[in-house]
């Protein structure tokens, strides 16, 4: 069981695309085995855009029910419940596999508050981790899409998860943006979940072209090398994908780049957790 937090402060960077495809590349991977255990994806933005994708995109109403919810999961957090298995819903990823990513209900007005509300509760960084204490060894692998922030949300995921990927566009100022996450990182190591570690990071939305792109690439790779996953390309396909609501795995040919890309880095981490 690994708990991965997708993290970068920096908006835009491909934690939610990444989020909803690797959960769909962990499921095509669980499903495959004898004894396997779904994925949970958690979504902790109050834009809810892993959640929206996973029901199937913007353009088709068969998310709605799944963020408007009364019985919600921000509100369980925020009162400190044991998760209860009547939050949890299969999403419609991966389409072309029985075997769902599940998902919780959740309201989107009840999330755009939740920050405000854990911030008065005391151990306000581990809510969630009581949050999910009783669940968790019902799912294979968890995947947690974070806000674009530093803040208390990101930080209840750090201090639950077991492992961190970071994904990063190489541009000028993403290695700072780096160096502050993986600070953010050490003092969660140092004060609050000494077993959290840095599963990867991942170049996302990585054009080719550029002659920056290439530059910062050399330099992660001179500096972070061990810690270097497999780049994802900037690909309408992964955009349009999205956009569908689909996973890349049942919306592009295997043979495209986009489902190369994408399931070079589910390998990749299934390698780096041991799991293949
Ligand atoms: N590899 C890619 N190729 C092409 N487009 C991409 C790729 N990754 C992400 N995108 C597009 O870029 C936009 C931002 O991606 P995404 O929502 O995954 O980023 P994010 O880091 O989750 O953003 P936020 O911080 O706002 O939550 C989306 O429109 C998405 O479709
Ligand atoms: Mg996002």
């Amino acid at each position: 069981m690994a708990i991965i937090s997708l993290v970068n402060r920096k908006g835009g960077v491909g934690k939610s695309t990444i989020s909803i495809n690797l959960a769909s590349g962990l499921a095509i991977h669980e499903s495959r085995k004898k004894n396997s255990k779904p994925v949970l994806l958690i979504d902790m933005d109050d834009q809810l855009s892993a959640t929206i994708t996973a029901m199937g995109g913007g353009f088709s109403e068969e998310f709605v029910p799944v963020i408007t919810s009364d019985n919600n999961y921000p509100q369980a957090l925020e009162n400190g419940y044991g998760a209860s298995e009547s939050l949890i819903v299969d999403s419609l990823i991966p389409r072309k596999r029985d075997q769902k990513v599940k998902l919780f209900r959740t309201n989107k007005a009840r999330m755009e508050g939740l920050e405000a509300s854990l911030k008065m509760r005391d151990e306000a960084d581990f809510q969630l981790t009581y949050f999910l204490e009783p669940i968790q060894e019902d799912y294979s692998y968890i995947i947690i899409d974070n806000p674009p922030s530093a803040g208390m949300l990101p930080m209840n995921s750090l201090v639950a998860s077991s492992h961190v990927l970071i994904p990063i566009e190489p541009d000028g100022l993403s290695l700072i943006g780096l160096a502050d996450i993986l600070r953010m990182v050490e003092n969660v190591r140092r004060t609050t979940n000494p077993d959290l570690e840095v599963l990867g990071i991942v170049p996302s939305r990585f054009r080719m072209v550029r002659r920056q792109s290439q530059d910062v690439i050399e330099e992660l790779e001179r500096i972070y090398g061990h810690l270097l996953l497999p780049y994802i390309k900037d690909l309408a396909d992964i955009s349009a994908a999205t956009t569908a609501g689909y996973d890349v795995f049942s919306y592009c040919p295997e043979k495209s780049q986009a489902f190369r890309c994408v399931s070079n880095l589910v390998d990749a981490v299934l390698g780096k957790l041991g799991a293949v």
